[in-house]
């Protein structure tokens, strides 16, 4: 089979550019696995309406069988003619079965089948994101068990604040992990809704079964409106909204582990399966994972934009802008999951430096503010008291060892 799968109606085919312009196979074919098991469930479908035979449905099956061992094994070859990853499978069961495999897609659009593909494989990479997340925890947490009494200097504006636990800090990281993974959550359920037998997006006149379809699918839900399962793409969107807020959480621990690894702070130091080197400066060893990191919320952010954008003033319901979908959902998904697993390793095999830790946090005025709170204590108004240590900071910081300020001594000297 060759040319266009909508060839019947056109005396030409599509000009050079516009089959350039129209080609999204160089993208999708990661979709191949997803395809073929939608193929299959609706081979079944169709054999259960009776439109095709079981012997077809057996061939389509092995037809589906040979297209898999292809892909996998690298040896698939796509025509100039194929425009995406459905219609080179389906060219391919029509080249393999002839009159069979032209049967397959009766009843089914790509509309229907492009969005149910996305979404069975949003919903794969979803569980392997948030697993990537849990392992970024158990890092965190492992360095909180490798460092249970180390003090850290706080900070607000990047200034030494109030000195801290160190597993109190990292653990902030944790628990504001735990909401991204409660996002994905989200978009995970979102995801599981299947599209397929929503047609073009009318459904179709012939008797099949889209909830049979979706539960051999593995979806928990089927489409109620047949032009929302094909010109929706929120589910996408809140995969990518979920993907960029928790891109940036992991910048910000990114910029930690810059600042932290540098020699002006000195907290802790990469391990070298972690860190490189420079091709010019031998004594070099910079935190490139973490600066990537936070580079790579950047496009994921940007990812997140593209989509919106190409939503925005769409009428219901398919429309070609659609197939622009796909490009900002794989590389958000690549670039979060390798932010993920870098970021995981960095951090748990990162050392830190509790002597030098421990120095920040009581150099400078940081009891400040627990000395102010121990006059509170004493029944001196905050704001007074606030105003007493103040000027005392003033005065005497930053010679005063202000780990001793919040000593008794020093309340009986301030009061
Ligand atoms: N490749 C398209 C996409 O990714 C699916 C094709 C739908 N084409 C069409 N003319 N209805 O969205």
């Amino acid at each position: 089979m060759t040319g266009p799968l909508w060839k019947g109606r056109f005396s030409k085919p599509p000009s050079e550019a516009l089959a350039e312009l129209s080609r999204s196979v160089q993208f999708d074919a990661r979709l191949w696995r997803q395809d073929i098991a939608c193929g299959r469930a609706h081979a079944a479908n169709l054999r259960n309406a009776g439109l095709i035979s079981r012997k077809d449905e057996k061939d389509l099956n092995a037809g589906l069988d040979a297209a898999a061992q292809a892909f996998e094994d690298g040896t698939f070859r796509f025509e100039a003619s194929d425009e995406d990853v459905h219609s080179a499978l389906e060219r391919f069961l029509t080249d393999e079965l002839g009159e069979t495999g032209a049967r397959i897609h009766a009843g089914r659009s790509r509309n229907d089948l492009v969005v149910t593909d996305l979404r069975l494989w949003l919903k794969e990479r979803i569980v392997g994101l948030a697993q990537g997340l849990q392992d970024l925890q158990g890092a965190l947490l492992g360095k909180c068990k490798q460092y249970p009494d180390c003090l850290a200097p706080g900070y607000t504006h990047l200034q030494r604040a109030q000195p801290v636990l160190l597993s109190h800090h990292l653990l902030a990281h944790a628990f504001a992990l735990s909401r991204d993974f409660d996002r994905l959550t989200g978009a995970y359920r979102r995801a599981d809704v299947s599209g397929l037998g929503a047609a073009a997006f009318a459904g179709t006149t012939l008797p099949l079964d889209p909830v049979k379809v979706g539960e051999d699918l593995g979806f928990s839900a089927v489409f109620d409106n047949s032009a929302d399962a094909v010109g929706c793409r929120d589910f996408a969107l809140e995969f990518l909204s979920a993907a960029a807020i928790a891109a940036v959480q992991l910048s910000r621990i990114g910029e930690e582990v810059v600042l932290w690894t540098s020699a002006e702070f000195g907290f802790a130091t990469l391990d070298d399966e972690f860190a490189t080197g420079s091709s010019i400066m031998p004594q070099k060893k910079n935190a490139d994972v973490a600066e990537l990191v936070r580079a790579k919320s950047a496009r994921i952010t940007a990812d997140l934009m593209h989509l919106l954008g190409v939503l925005k003033g769409l009428p219901m319901a398919y429309n070609r802008d659609l197939q622009e979908d796909k490009e900002p959902v794989f590389d958000a998904a690549d670039s979060l999951g390798l932010s993920l697993s870098a970021l995981a390793g960095a951090l748990g095999s990162i050392i830190f430096h509790p002597a030098r830790m421990e120095e920040a946090a009581a150099d400078g005025a940081a009891g400040a503010t627990d000395l102010a709170e121990a006059l509170v204590v004493k029944g001196v108004p905050f704001r007074r008291a606030h105003e007493a240590v103040g000027r005392l900071v003033a005065r005497w910081a930053p010679a005063f060892p202000w780990a001793a300020a919040a000593s008794p001594i020093a309340c009986a000297w301030i009061s």
